[in-house]
């Protein structure tokens, strides 16, 4: 990819609202309450700056070990979350799923999700995925059980097993070759991954933030874009070359690859 380029998919770990909210001596919901209300505007500016997909990380298969207050207050704000902003995300042409566990959700829960989906399936521009009691490792255990399943009953053979078919299995089929995350972030200063889309951010440029996410503001999602836009992303391979000028008249071009000694080696 070019340098310069807005980054298709942009994944963010929101971290840190617990310790927000201790800081300023409130109860670590407090933090969960703020954090939610800096979704809006960053949904907003990812849609300004051409990103395609964003998938936040709202609460890992890990977070069931939390207290359950917290975590009802976490369901709470996610409903809220989908009720009030349904009708500005259609006005956006923005388009919502969620990565995960769902099953695991109240019913009541699972509802608003289905027909905030449902609403938004037919839109076709920002792709705004919540990634919710959702567990990377979970993902690839499911899609080999998954693929398993397809082998027995003779829809697959094993040997078709390859990187490609593998996406077919994951949550995040549906998006194509828009699941590959380019840019992954990381706010409160915390530099791990946590479980999070652990097959599609394998070649992600990595960006973390001291910013704990309550705090983190449209500025900051323009700096790790502009971060990433410096970037040179080499998948494996080498620089380009560089346009050279030509070699002086009389003189031979360099060559390519120098002769060395493989005995130096
Ligand atoms: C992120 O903030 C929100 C969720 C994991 C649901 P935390 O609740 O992890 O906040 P810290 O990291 O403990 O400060
Ligand atoms: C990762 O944050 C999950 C979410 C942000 C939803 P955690 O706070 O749960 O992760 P650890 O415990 O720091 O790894
Ligand atoms: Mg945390």
């Amino acid at each position: 990819m070019a340098v310069g380029a807005v980054p298709r998919h942009v994944a963010i770990i929101m971290d840190g609202n617990g310790r927000w909210a201790q800081q300023k001596g409130r109860p670590r919901v407090f933090g969960h309450i703020r954090g939610c209300g800096r979704v809006k505007p960053v949904v907003r500016e990812a849609d300004r700056l051409g990103i395609k997909a964003l998938t936040l990380y709202a609460f890992s298969t890990e977070n069931w070990s939390r207290p359950e207050q917290e975590i009802a207050v976490l369901w709470r704000l996610l409903k809220k979350y989908l009720v009030r902003e349904a009708d500005e995300l259609h006005r956006r042409n923005i388009r919502f799923r969620v990565i995960g566990e769902v099953e695991r959700l109240s019913p009541d829960l699972r509802e608003v999700i289905d027909k905030t989906t449902q609403r938004l399936s037919g839109n076709t521009g920002l792709q705004l995925t919540f990634a919710v009691s959702y567990g990377a490792r979970r993902e690839l255990a499911r899609a080999a059980k998954l693929f398993a399943e397809d082998v027995a009953r003779g829809r697959r053979k094993p040997e078709e097993m390859n990187e490609d078919l593998m996406e077919h299995y994951l949550w995040t089929a549906e998006m194509g070759d828009q699941a590959e995350v380019d840019l992954l972030i990381r706010t409160s200063g915390e530099m791990r991954v946590s479980n999070f889309l652990l097959w599609q951010a394998a070649y992600a440029e990595l960006y973390f933030e001291d910013a704990c996410w309550p705090d983190f503001e449209v500025a900051h999602l323009v700096r790790a874009v502009n971060d990433y836009a410096s970037r040179e992303r080499r998948f494996g391979s080498v620089p380009e070359p560089k346009a050279t000028s030509k070699p002086p008249v009389g003189q031979n071009a360099q060559p390519l690859l120098p002769s060395i000694s493989l005995e130096l080696c």
